[in-house]
C-alpha cells in the first residue's frame, strides 16, 4: 500500500452520518469475504478519458467525427475529456490512494496506429508503455480493452469499418502490436467492450458513432445506414474478429505472457412486466437478443434459435470453420451491468413491415431517464436492482457452464450536478458488490469487479451531464482538477482496512474516519 490514505473532510463525514441515520444498518461483508485472487478495480476508456485527440500524431476516430458533427444526445466531445493523456501519472497515484487492485482502460487504436494499419506512432507507443509501466510498478493488475468504440475514421471511410470483413485483418494487426508491445505486463485482455451496444447504438438507432440508421430512427441525424441489417452484420464481424484475435493470442503470446483473454458484453436483467405468458416469453426473448446474441455463439457456437427465427436471413450465419473458432474463444466473460428493466410483449413489433433490431425482438422496454416510468406510465427501468445482477450471474452459471466472469463495469451516474457527498453511489456500489458475493457463495465463478468509473469523464450517452466517477473532475478548470468523492473514501476503506462496509456503523468506526482532517 505505502501510499497516503484518503481522508474525508469533516463535512463529508457529517454527510455520511446523516445518510446512515436515514438508511440504518444493513448486513455486512468485508474484502476478506472475497478470495485473495479476486480483484477490485475501477475503469476508464481511451476516448472518454485521454483527451489530446490531435496531439502527438493521433488521428481521428469515428467518435471524433461523430461528436464534431454535433451528433448524439449531447453537444460535447472528448477533445480534452479528463485530460488523462497528460495526467496519467497523477492518476496512478489516485489509484494507489484508493488501493485499487486492478485498473481497466482501453487503447486508442488511432493513437497507436494513426492510419489504422502500418506505421506505429512512436509517441502513442510511448504513452501506453508509460501508463502501463506506472501502473504495473504499483502491483495493480492491468485489464486492457483493445476496442472501446473508437474505430480509426480512416477505416470507416475506406471500407465501412465493422460492416466489412476486411476489418478482421486490420484489427488483427492492431491487436498483434498491442500483444507484442504490452502483453508482458497485461494480465487480462478484453477484445471488445459491449459489441451488442456497438451494434445497436451505432447501427440500429444511431445514437453512438458512427451513427448509422434508417427509418424509423434518426433523431440525431443519420445520413446513411440500414437498421434492418447492419446491427447483425456488425455484431457478426465483431464476433469473427474477436475469435481470430483470441486465436492469435493463444497461438503466439499466451504461453510466454501468461495473460488471459475474453470479451465484454453489456448486460441488463429483464423482468416480465406482468405474469402473462406473453410477457414471460418477452423477458426471455429480451435476454436472448441482448446478451445471448453474443454469449450463445461463444459458448455453443451459434446464435440463439429465437434470433434465427425472428431475424431470418438478415442474421448472418457462421460457416462450419468460423463456428469452430468462435466457440470457446474466451478465457473469461466480462460483463458491464448497471440496471434491470421490465419488458412486456409488443405484439405490434412482429407485424411491423419496417424491420429493425427492436421490431425483431418485439418487446417494449427502456424508460424515462430517471428510470421510473415510460410514456405509457409503466415502471420499466429500475436503476438500482442488485438482485438483477445476482440473477444475471445465476443465469450465466446455470445455462452457460459457469465460465469465469469479471464485472468490468458497474456504477452509478447522477443526472445533473453531482455531489462530493455521493452517498447514493455508495449505497449503489455496496449493494451491487453484495450481490457479487451472494452469486459467488452460490457457486458463480466471479473473478473481479470494477467500478465505472475511476473519475468523471466524457460519457458516450450523456457527455458531461452524468458523473460516474469516484473522483470528481472539474471540467471547467483547465487543469481538470480531481477531487475524491465520499465513494472514493468508502471504496478505499473497504479495500485497505478489510472492515465491514455494508455494516455502515463498522464503516464509520473505521480508523480513517475517526481521524481528524
Ligand atoms: C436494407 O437492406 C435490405 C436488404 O438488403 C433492403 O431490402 C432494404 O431496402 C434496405 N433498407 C434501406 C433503408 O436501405
Ligand atoms: C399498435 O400500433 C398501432 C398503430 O401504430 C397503435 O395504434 C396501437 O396502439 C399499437 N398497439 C400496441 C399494443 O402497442
Ligand atoms: C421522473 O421524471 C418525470 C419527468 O421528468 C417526473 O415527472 C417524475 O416526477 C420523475 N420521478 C422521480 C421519482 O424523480
Amino acid at each position: 500500500m505505502g501510499a497516503s490514505s484518503l481522508r474525508p473532510s469533516l463535512l463529508l463525514r457529517l454527510a455520511l452520518l446523516l445518510f446512515l441515520a436515514e438508511h440504518g444498518v444493513c448486513r455486512s461483508y468485508s474484502r476478506g469475504d472475497f478470495p485473495a485472487d479476486f480483484v477490485f478495480g475501477a475503469g476508464t476508456s481511451a476516448y472518454q478519458y485521454e483527451g489530446a485527440v490531435d496531439e502527438d500524431g493521433r488521428k481521428p476516430s469515428i467518435w471524433d467525427t461523430f461528436t464534431h458533427e454535433g451528433r448524439g444526445p449531447h453537444k460535447s466531445n472528448g477533445d480534452v475529456a479528463s485530460d488523462g493523456y497528460h495526467k496519467y501519472k497523477e492518476d496512478v497515484k489516485l489509484m494507489t490512494d484508493i488501493g485499487l487492485e486492478a485498473y481497466k482502460f482501453s487503447i486508442s487504436w488511432s493513437r497507436l496506429l494513426p492510419d489504422g494499419r502500418g506505421v506505429i506512432n512512436s509517441k502513442g507507443l510511448n504513452y501506453y508503455n508509460n501508463v502501463i509501466n506506472e501502473i504495473f510498478k504499483q502491483g495493480i493488475k492491468l485489464h486492457v480493452t483493445l476496442y472501446h468504440g473508437d474505430l480509426p475514421q480512416v477505416l470507416q471511410d475506406e471500407y465501412g469499418g465493422w460492416l466489412n470483413k476486411r476489418i478482421v485483418d486490420d484489427f488483427k494487426e492492431y491487436a498483434n502490436v498491442c500483444f507484442r508491445e504490452f502483453g508482458d505486463r497485461v494480465s487480462q485482455w478484453t477484445t471488445f467492450a459491449e459489441p451488442n451496444i456497438m451494434a445497436i447504438a451505432g447501427y440500429d438507432n444511431g445514437i453512438f458513432a458512427p451513427g448509422r440508421c434508417s427509418y424509423p430512427f434518426g433523431t440525431y441525424g443519420c445520413t446513411a445506414g440500414n437498421s434492418t441489417t447492419e446491427p447483425y452484420i456488425v455484431a457478426h464481424n465483431v464476433l469473427l474478429t474477436h475469435a481470430r484475435v483470441v486465436e492469435l493470442y493463444r497461438n503466439t503470446y499466451q504461453d510466454n505472457q501468461g495473460g488471459q483473454i475474453g470479451i465484454n458484453i453489456y448486460s441488463m436483467w429483464y423482468y416480465p412486466l406482468t405474469s402473462s405468458l406473453l410477457d414471460l416469453e418477452a423477458a426471455e426473448r429480451a435476454l436472448d437478443f441482448m446478451i445471448d446474441w453474443c454469449l450463445h455463439p461463444l459458448i455453443f457456437g451459434d446464435y440463439p434459435e429465437i434470433m434465427k427465427k425472428n431475424v431470418g436471413p438478415r442474421l448472418p450465419s457462421f460457416t462450419q470453420e468460423q463456428l469452430e473458432i468462435v466457440k470457446g474463444s474466451f478465457d473469461f466473460i466480462s460483463l458491464n451491468h448497471y440496471t434491470s428493466s421490465f419488458v412486456s410483449d409488443n405484439s405490434n413489433g412482429s407485424q411491423l413491415s419496417q424491420r429493425d433490431y427492436f421490431a425483431d425482438m418485439f418487446v417494449k422496454m427502456g424508460g424515462s431517464s430517471n428510470g421510473t416510468e415510460t410514456d405509457q406510465g409503466l415502471p420499466f427501468k429500475m436503476l438500482t436492482d442488485p438482485l438483477g445482477l445476482l440473477r444475471m450471474l445465476e443465469h450465466i452459471k446455470e445455462n452457460y457452464g459457469n465460465p469465469p466472469v469479471y464485472i468490468e463495469e458497474n456504477g452509478y451516474g447522477l443526472g445533473g450536478a453531482d455531489t462530493l457527498a455521493d452517498t447514493d453511489r455508495i449505497n449503489y456500489l455496496s449493494v451491487y458488490i453484495g450481490s457479487v458475493l451472494d452469486a459467488m457463495r452460490n457457486g458463480a465463478k466471479v473473478k473481479g469487479y470494477f467500478v465505472w468509473s475511476l473519475m468523471d469523464l466524457f460519457e458516450l450517452l450523456s457527455g458531461y451531464n452524468s458523473c460516474f466517477g469516484l473522483y470528481r473532475v472539474n471540467f471547467d478548470d483547465e487543469e481538470r482538477t480531481r477531487v475524491p468523492k465520499l465513494s472514493a473514501y468508502w471504496y478505499s476503506n473497504f479495500l485497505k482496512k478489510n472492515i465491514e462496509v455494508i455494516d455502515f456503523e463498522g464503516f464509520v468506526a473505521g480508523e480513517k474516519f475517526s481521524a481528524t482532517q
